[in-house]
């Protein structure tokens, strides 16, 4: 088959990078594109960005010259990693002249007609797409998926659905990694705990959360009931998001039936085999000290999230700590995957 060229707005930024590394070998999508802003626009993707992460600067993509972020020059499948500050009228452009942005910004997770995905939990809610053109008045489309704490949480929480979950409370703490480039100041994050995320990061843990665990009924998306409290926090992690979890669950089930409905959660990506799919996408560790983001977080790639400390909990049922990689599952790599289902279910 031959790859389809994709492109990548915000590419210089730091998920930017990870769909670049991610990219740099994809069986089914090749980088042909990169946008981003003024700074860059013009100069050789490798002079233009400030690369941070351990695998290389593929050469092809170094040598890629850097675009303004209009959709002029742009393949028809763009990946976006655009501050939010930008996002919404940059996508908007790139949708009103055709083109499919799978998208990382907060801009259009909550509206009504675009879908707000992790295909392993929710991949139906791609229906929204036929009634997206008409109600936004746009030729392309826009798919979002989760904010990158917001996606394990929904994971955590999606097998347990089974058991009448109807409260759910978390604690993040936050990798720098999140905040992007160059990010929260040395000064302010090392050796220290910040107890706020700018960006409304705790209503969009509470709001996206229940969209994505909700239902497709009649072309629209009914949400999940569950109430959830958030309290988000930036610590001195490179990667890998931790939130420490408490649930209420009216079927009151035994923590070993908690546990097998992780382990055995699967969805599309796994039967259908997609490049980005984890084999497990959820894997509970026994061991009391687990997980932790520097032994964890790049599990399967980095497209695993990984939960552990189940034991009961006094003010609602259960509590447990959960694991993702923000860049990796919460972003990238959650993008790819969901380009990958689009490309399977023929909406590509
Ligand atoms: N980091 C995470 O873990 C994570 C997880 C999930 C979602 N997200 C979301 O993904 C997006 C990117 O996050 P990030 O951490 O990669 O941020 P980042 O490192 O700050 O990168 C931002 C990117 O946006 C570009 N940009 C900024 N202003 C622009 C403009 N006026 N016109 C065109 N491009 C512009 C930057 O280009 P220049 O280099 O040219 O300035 C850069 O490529 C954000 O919306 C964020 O909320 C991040």
């Amino acid at each position: 088959m031959n790859p389809i060229d994709v492109g990548i707005l915000g590419a210089t930024g730091m998920v930017g990078q990870q769909f670049i590394a991610l990219l740099a070998k994809h069986p089914w999508f090749r980088v042909k594109w990169v946008g981003a802003s003024q700074r860059s626009e013009g100069k050789d993707y490798r002079d233009a960005c400030a690369w941070r992460l351990p695998a290389p600067l593929p050469d092809r993509t170094a040598a890629l010259r850097v675009d303004a972020a209009v959709p002029d020059r742009a393949p028809q499948l763009v990946f976006s990693g655009l501050d939010s500050s930008v996002a919404g009228e940059i996508e908007q452009a790139f949708a009103q002249s055709g083109r499919i942005i799978v998208s990382n910004s907060r801009n259009y997770r909550m509206v009504k007609t675009v879908p707000l995905l992790i295909p392993e939990v929710n991949g139906d809610h791609l229906g929204l797409l036929d009634a997206q053109g008409t109600a936004q008045g746009w030729p392309g489309r826009i798919i979002t998926n989760p904010n990158c704490a917001a996606i394990v949480l929904a994971m955590a929480l999606a097998p347990l659905r089974q058991f009448g979950l109807s409260k759910a409370t978390i604690t993040t703490l936050q990798a720098i990694s999140g905040a992007g480039y160059p990010g929260v100041a040395s000064w302010d994050i090392l050796a220290n705990v910040i107890p706020h995320i700018g960006g409304g990061e705790e209503e969009k843990l509470e709001t996206e959360t229940r969209k994505i665990l909700g239902r497709l009924r009649n072309g629209a998306i009914d949400d999940h009931s569950v109430v959830i409290s958030a309290t988000t926090t930036r610590v001195p992690v490179h990667n890998g998001h931790t939130g420490s979890i408490s649930v209420a669950l009216e079927q009151k089930p035994d923590p070993d039936a908690i546990i097998d409905a992780w382990n055995s959660f699967k969805g599309v990506p796994q039967l259908k085999e997609l490049p980005s799919a984890p084999a497990q996408p959820i894997v509970y560790l026994h061991e009391p000290n687990r997980p932790q983001p520097a032994l964890d977080a790049g599990r399967d790639g980095g497209m695993t999230v990984t939960i552990g400390r189940l034991r009961a909990c006094p003010v609602l049922d259960f509590k447990f700590v959960a694991l993702g990689h923000n860049t990796i599952r919460g972003a990238a790599g959650a993008a790819i995957l969901n380009a990958e289902l689009m490309k399977e279910q023929g909406l590509l």
